[in-house]
């Protein structure tokens, strides 16, 4: 499939979710960092997985296992391109972005980090990139650093500077903040970790399925995502490691397909990324994600980012608009993701209250809680767009936070 322009029918067709009404009303989805919509293509490809190939991968010596082990293995290979790895074997099949930083802080962290040596995290991170940090940080007695943000929602960078030493042995950053839509320049903060000897670890979660990603371009050591929020299925991820990393690595959870040779005695492990995978794996998953990364491919990232960039400053406007509205997050670069305050309205009543429009938005503290501390607020509601959001949903948005307003 490829694409001359930009047609957003077409595109909004091919999420079947779109035709559903929600309350008497028509679905207005936008709730896509929490989770994107399914495109008929990605349905299609794992509906046909379960209908006709159906196979547990690497085992057995019969037809559908060996096509689908070569399914399974050429997804890989499609991920590996979509960010640009130097090799398949980089690639890492996890259950998400979470235990992708699990594998690595347990992992890579267990063998490396020792009394004494700093993590450095931002005040930006979902909890998925702060507890399996803290978990082997208590473990080994390492010490978490933060880098502080300022008022406009952005990392310090000086002060990150300043937090960087011969103590520094991982810093693990978001690409882009969950919560705020902040995008980080993670280029500089990879360099100068480097300059000092440290790793880096990027939580992609919420970047990939809104800017190129180029592994070897930014020269990451780690770098994470889900396949759920860029439209692919639920129950798989990456990890990305680089090669040397990953070898050193020891493996995570011990099982079947991870061996090279098991006795009574002693157990030896197969290479990355195998090593990694234990058991039987999310087969259908990662065939979904293959074919979700062909999706966002036809499309083209450069065009997603202008579509979404494009209702991004027509949602800023809109809700800036609205008295009383507080944007919260005012990074100049953002992803399509706006947090919002009302003054003396709880944000899970805008939730609840939009709801019934049909509008679906997340409230809360977005699973970060420090950042939400920084900003003085309990909680935020949040309205995050995806290539088939329309402008008719931002102005269905800006309509229903104007009843909010008006009911309170
Ligand atoms: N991390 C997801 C979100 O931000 C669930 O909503």
């Amino acid at each position: 499939m490829s694409r001359n322009h930009w047609d957003i029918a077409q595109i909004r067709s091919e999420f079947p979710t779109l035709t559903r009404q929600v309350r008497g009303k028509p679905l207005v989805y936008l709730d896509n960092a929490a989770s994107t919509l399914k495109p008929r293509p990605v349905i299609d490809r794992m509906t046909r997985y379960y209908e006709n190939e159906v196979s547990n991968v690497h085992r057995g010596a019969h037809y559908l296992a060996e096509q689908g082990t070569i399914a399974y293995e050429a997804a890989r290979e499609q991920i590996a391109r979509f960010v640009n790895a130097a090799s398949p074997a980089e690639i890492v099949f996890t259950r998400g972005t979470t235990e992708s930083v699990n594998v690595v802080a347990q992992t890579y962290g267990r063998v490396n980090f020792k009394a004494g040596d700093e993590i450095i995290l931002s005040e930006l991170e979902h909890h998925s990139n702060i507890v399996p940090w803290q978990m082997i940080a208590e473990e080994k007695g390492c010490r978490i650093r933060v880098i502080p943000i300022t008022d406009t929602g952005e990392m310090d960078f000086n002060a990150y500077l300043q937090l960087l030493g011969p103590k520094t042995k991982m810093v693990a950053i978001s690409w882009c903040s969950n919560a705020l839509g902040t995008v980080t320049d993670i280029s500089r903060y990879i360099r100068a970790a480097h300059d000092v000897g440290a790793k880096v670890f990027i939580d992609a979660a919420q970047a990939v399925q809104h800017l190129k990603t180029d592994v070897q371009a930014l020269d990451c050591d780690f770098l994470a995502f889900s396949g759920h929020k860029i439209y692919g299925p639920y129950g798989i991820g990456v990890l990305y490691g680089k090669a040397d990393l990953l070898e050193a690595m020891p493996p995570y959870q011990g099982g079947g397909s991870m061996i090279a040779d098991v006795t009574f005695d002693k157990t030896t492990y197969a290479l990355a990324p195998q090593k990694f995978e234990a058991g039987t794996p999310a087969i259908s998953g990662a065939i979904g994600l293959g074919s979700a990364i062909e999706y966002v491919g036809s499309l083209g990232l450069e065009n997603i980012e202008r579509h979404e960039q494009m209702l991004l400053a027509k949602a800023t406007e809109a809700l800036r608009a609205i008295p009383g509205l507080r944007i919260l997050g005012e990074a100049p670069k953002k992803a399509a993701i706006l947090s919002f305050v009302f003054d003396g309205v709880h944000p899970s009543d805008i939730g609840s209250l939009i709801d019934h429009e049909g509008i679906a938005i997340r409230t809360g503290h977005h699973c970060t809680q420090p950042l939400m501390r920084r900003l003085g607020v309990p909680a935020t509601a949040r309205a995050s767009f995806a290539v088939y959001n329309s402008v008719e949903d931002v102005e269905a948005l800006q309509s229903a936070l104007v009843k909010v307003k008006e009911f309170f």
